[in-house]
């Protein structure tokens, strides 16, 4: 072996390699809400990927579910002149930021990868300002479901709902056997994820369509919007009384330990069950939320990406949008995050039966037309127009106001919104 030669190798490969770092290697800062247990794990796949190829990530993570607080953290970042990297931001929010000038065209990545084949365009539309990618979409939540412990059922001798008739019979009952019926957190967001659960459930997609997305005042303020408020504040009789300001994630808690026997809830509750090692049919069940079988409430995470002038950001940048469409991020963040691909093309060998039943109802409501955009989660209508929604239903949730006043209320909110 000639050492003199392996030294002047070594010493040329090491400068290569500081040469191709200070080069190609960059720093994304990215703003998200990923706090939770399931969140936090999920988030750290991407944050792993992207040192592999050698950029770093600075973490801005904002708690609160739903992402309120961190909206507010983005526009105030925005303001100052010093937006993140990335952001998580969704649905129609996307144009209003666009419309800003501030995003980066991600068409070169887009095309590159071929996004326009592998992602459906129902979701590329949300993506895209003026036909341009601003966006990278991540994952499809479904916002429906009800997630039990099926061990408190049987403890209270009741049987797991499927219509809200169903339902009131067994929290009875479950109650009477000194358990919670439903764990609840008492926020503005999560109310309104539960109210527009039972608004799909019992009056039907078209019907949340004209009222939660197209805010028809002739169905905000209907017999039938009356009909699901009171089924909603319903709900409420079967709370704790520590239901106010809780976390989405305590909630889940609850229903993991058994201390409540369910919980409406968006799917990345089946983060918090697989980060505590619980298996779906045994352990927990996940059926759709009462009476809305058959429709699907979407919610799909995104990332926009704020114009970068170094070249090294702008670098670490499109490796982000590529990675997050990539193969590996799209099977081993879903597993773990309790969403559903958003693209095609990923083996389904490692999801649960609620992942691919997930999949299955997404094509068949897209087919069925009853594939609606969640309003609670910002899919459906402007952040200002949701605002508005949320004030409603959590005043309405909190207070004496009775149904009918709720939704004429529905109708002067939602018009001195927009
Ligand atoms: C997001 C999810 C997140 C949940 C709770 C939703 O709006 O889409 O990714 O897990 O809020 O914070």
């Amino acid at each position: 072996m000639n050492f003199k030669l392996l030294a002047k190798t070594m010493a040329v490969l090491i400068l290569f390699c500081v040469f191709s770092t200070s080069t190609f290697a960059g720093q994304v800062e990215v703003l998200h809400w990923w706090t939770s247990g399931g969140e936090a794990k999920s988030v750290a796949i991407l944050k792993g990927l992207l040192e592999k190829e050698g950029h770093s990530w600075k973490d801005m993570a904002v708690a609160g579910g739903a992402g309120e607080n961190a909206m507010t953290v983005l526009k105030t970042r925005a303001m100052a002149g010093n937006p993140p990297t990335a952001a998580q931001v969704k649905g129609p929010a996307i144009q209003e930021w666009a419309r800003e000038g501030l995003l980066a065209n991600l068409d070169p990545v887009a095309k590159k990868e071929n996004w326009d084949k592998l992602v459906p365009s129902v979701v590329t539309d949300i993506m895209k300002y003026q036909g341009h990618y601003v966006a990278v979409p991540v994952n499809v939540h479904k916002i429906n479901w009800m997630w039990c412990n099926p061990s408190v059922f049987i403890k209270a001798k009741a049987k797991i709902p499927t219509t809200w008739a169903e339902f009131e019979t067994a929290a009875k009952k479950i109650k009477a056997a000194g358990f919670i019926p439903v764990a609840f957190g008492g926020q503005a967001w999560q109310e309104a994820t539960v109210f527009e659960s039972v608004v799909i459930g019992q009056a039907g997609a078209a019907f949340y369509k004209k009222a939660l997305v197209d805010t028809e005042p002739g169905a905000l303020n209907s017999p039938q919007m009356i009909k699901a408020l009171k089924t909603f504040k319903m709900i409420k009789k079967y709370t704790d009384k520590n239901a106010p300001g809780r976390d989405w994630n305590m909630a889940t808690s609850m229903v993991i330990k058994g201390e409540a026997a369910m919980q409406f809830m968006g799917d990345w509750a089946k983060g918090e069950f697989t980060a505590a090692g619980k298996n779906p049919g045994t352990d927990y069940v996940a059926i759709p939320a009462p009476e809305s079988a058959g429709t699907y409430l979407f919610n799909i995470d995104s990332f926009i990406m704020f114009k970068q002038k170094d070249k090294s950001a702008q670098q670490a940048q499109n490796a982000m949008a590529r990675l997050i469409l990539g193969k590996k991020f799209q099977e081993v963040f879903n597993v773990n995050k309790g969403s559903i691909p958003v693209r095609s093309g990923i083996a389904k060998a490692s999801f649960d039966d609620i992942a691919l039943r997930s999949m299955d109802e997404f094509a068949a409501a897209a087919a069925n037309g009853t594939l609606m955009p969640s309003m609670a989660h910002g899919m459906a209508v402007y952040p200002a127009v949701q605002g508005a929604i949320y004030d409603v239903v959590t005043e309405f949730y909190n207070s004496d106001m009775t149904a009918k006043e709720a939704a004429a209320k529905f109708v002067t909110t939602i018009a001195a919104a927009k």
